[in-house]
């Protein structure tokens, strides 16, 4: 099988990567990116083809290996908050509209595709949890443009199921809720919202700078560890018996569900165990801060957001497996042993 994946030089594209190279000596990856960074590890694998690709201008490029694809997995965006709210236009440019190009040469060549949606389709949301099939996308006003990403997010899952209903597209669409795992965004990039969370708070720490807990840090997520995420996209790829055809998958970890404030707690604590940034962990304050403070005020919050991972596991056969704390202890090992 030859995958296309594009974004493979981010977070999410370096880890399935390094798995498939692992795991699945029978696959090719064709890799799209701007930046190789957190690829040059495995660039030298005789079945990872690195092609520096700007995806808002190299069509061509682009159009080429989709054709020569059997699965395309677009998964290059911005998924940084502080940019939804900052620059909702190139979130715009990158999520939706260089996305949907990609999506119409997977109709156009008839190729399957495995689309990144998000948690954040679901919005504010206040279901328990979160289901794929029954669960409202509720969203806030137009000024807050936070919601910019969330509504790219949707409207290309509507339009890939549209596609599918039309034309027979092959689609699977999984919902990440909070990965976590190394070489999530860059933990030396020492500017507030430069990172999603716990990066961020791990590049706290190791600049002495305070943590900040936005609206006091009472809104819960549920992290999910990169390697349980990465087994489930692994599945979905697979695709045994056309399992993941036509279907939408929440992939989260609902047992690791925490409020923001004990997640600070809790990296704060165990940063304190490494010899390396002990001394930082033990003096770093944790501070409170209002949204507006933070993001600006165009942002607007999620409170709760769990996910039901039911239909993941009666047809992927998944279930996540790695609790909170081992996750981060891992990142810490990547990090700082
Ligand atoms: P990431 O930011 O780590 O990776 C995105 C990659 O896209 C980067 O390597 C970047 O260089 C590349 N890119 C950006 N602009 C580009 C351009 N113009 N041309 C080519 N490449 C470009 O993000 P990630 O966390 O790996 O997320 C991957 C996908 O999954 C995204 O669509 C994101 O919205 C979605 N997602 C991620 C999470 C999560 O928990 N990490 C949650 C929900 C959804
Ligand atoms: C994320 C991002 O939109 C995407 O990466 C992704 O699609 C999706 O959700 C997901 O990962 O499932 P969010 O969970 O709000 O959104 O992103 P974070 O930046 O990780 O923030 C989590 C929470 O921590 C938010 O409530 C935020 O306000 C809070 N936070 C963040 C702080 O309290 N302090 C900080 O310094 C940073």
């Amino acid at each position: 099988m030859n995958i296309l994946i594009v974004g493979a030089g981010g977070f999410i594209g370096s880890h399935l990567s390094e798995e498939i190279l692992r795991s699945h000596r029978d696959w090719k990856i064709t890799a799209l990116d701007i930046s190789s960074d957190k690829v040059s590890h495995i660039i030298d694998d005789k079945n990872f083809d690195f092609c520096k690709c700007n995806i808002l201008k190299e069509f061509d490029v682009q159009e080429e290996k989709v054709k020569q694809a059997d699965a395309v997995l677009p998964l290059a965006a911005i998924a940084s908050p502080l940019v939804y709210v900052q620059d909702p236009l190139r979130v715009f440019e990158l999520d939706f509209e260089a996305n949907l190009r990609i999506v119409r040469w997977c109709v156009k060549y008839n190729k399957r595709v495995i689309f990144p949606s998000t948690s954040e389709v679901y919005g504010m949301c206040t279901d328990q949890e979160y289901d794929e099939e029954n669960s409202n996308c509720v969203t806030g006003p137009i000024c807050k443009q936070r919601w910019i990403y969330s509504c790219s997010k949707q409207m290309l899952d509507r339009v890939i199921y549209g596609y599918g209903i039309r034309d027979g597209l092959r689609y699977t669409l999984f919902r990440p809720f909070n990965w976590i795992g190394s070489r999530l965004d860059d933990i030396y990039n020492e500017n507030n919202g430069s990172s999603r969370v716990v990066t961020q708070f791990l590049s706290n720490i190791l600049h002495n700078k305070p943590i900040n807990l936005v609206d006091g840090g009472k809104q819960i997520r549920c992290f999910t560890d990169i390697s349980d995420a990465i087994a489930a996209l692994i599945k979905i790829i697979e695709n045994k018996d056309g399992c993941a055809n036509q279907q939408i998958f929440n992939i989260g970890n609902p047992y690791n569900e925490l409020s923001i404030k004990n997640l600070a707690y809790m990296i704060v604590d165990l940063a304190k165990t490494y010899e390396k940034i002990k001394n930082a962990a033990e003096k770093t304050e944790i501070r409170e801060l209002s949204a507006s403070e933070y993001y600006g005020k165009s942002y607007q919050d999620v409170q709760r957001r769990v996910p039901s991972i039911k239909k993941a596991e009666q047809i992927l056969k998944w279930k996540p497996t790695t609790d909170i704390k081992t996750s981060i202890k891992k990142i810490m090992d990547y990090y700082f042993c």
